[in-house]
C-alpha cells in the first residue's frame, strides 16, 4: 500500500509526464509549420513516449493500491526563435524531468518503499537516455549552424527514427 506523501509525489509525476507529451506535441507543431517535418516526427514519437511515462506511473499507482489524481495539464510554449531552440529546450525539460524522478527515488528510499523504488529505477535509466539524446542532437544543430542544406539532411536523419516496442 503506497503511502499517503508517496501517492501524492507520484500523481505529481504523472501530471509532469503528461505535460512533458503536451509540450513535444507543441515543439512538433511548430517544426511541422517551418517544414522541418522529419524533426516534427521524431518529436511526435517523443510525444507518444511521453504517454507510455503515464502510463506506467498510472498502473504503479493503481497496482499499489494508490488512486489517480489528473491535474490541470498547463499550455506549452508555442513558438520557438530556432530548431536549435526548440531541442535546447527539450533538453533543460528532460534534466528538470530527471531531477524530479531523483527526488521521487529519495522519497522511496527515505520511506522504505522498496516496490516504488524498483519501479523508478527504469525512469532513472530512460532519463540518462532521454538527456544524452537531446544533448546529442543539440551538438548537431549546432555544427549545422546557418547551412540550410544540413539542416535538411539533419531533418531527414531524424525522421528516420522509428517508435520503439513497448517497454524498450
Ligand atoms: Fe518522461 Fe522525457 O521523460
Amino acid at each position: 500500500m503506497l503511502k499517503k506523501s508517496m501517492e501524492k509525489a507520484l500523481n505529481r509525476q504523472l501530471n509532469r509526464e503528461f505535460e512533458s507529451s503536451y509540450l513535444y506535441l507543441s515543439m512538433s507543431a511548430w517544426l511541422e509549420s517551418k517544414s522541418l517535418v522529419g524533426m516534427a516526427a521524431w518529436m511526435r514519437i517523443q510525444t507518444l513516449e511521453e504517454m507510455d511515462h503515464v502510463m506506467r506511473f498510472y498502473n504503479h499507482i493503481h497496482q499499489r493500491g494508490g488512486s489517480v489524481k489528473f491535474e490541470a495539464v498547463p499550455a506549452p510554449q508555442a513558438t520557438w526563435k530556432s530548431p536549435l531552440a526548440v531541442f535546447e529546450g527539450a533538453l533543460e525539460h528532460e534534466r528538470k524531468i530527471s531531477r524530479s524522478i531523483h527526488q521521487l527515488v529519495d522519497l522511496g528510499v527515505k520511506d522504505g518503499d522498496h516496490p516504488t523504488q524498483s519501479f523508478l529505477q527504469w525512469f532513472v535509466a530512460e532519463q540518462v537516455e532521454e538527456e544524452a539524446t537531446a544533448d546529442e542532437i543539440v551538438s548537431q544543430l549546432k555544427l549545422v549552424g546557418n547551412s540550410g542544406s544540413g539542416l535538411l539532411l539533419l531533418d531527414q536523419t531524424l525522421g528516420a527514427r522509428k517508435v520503439e516496442p513497448e517497454g524498450e
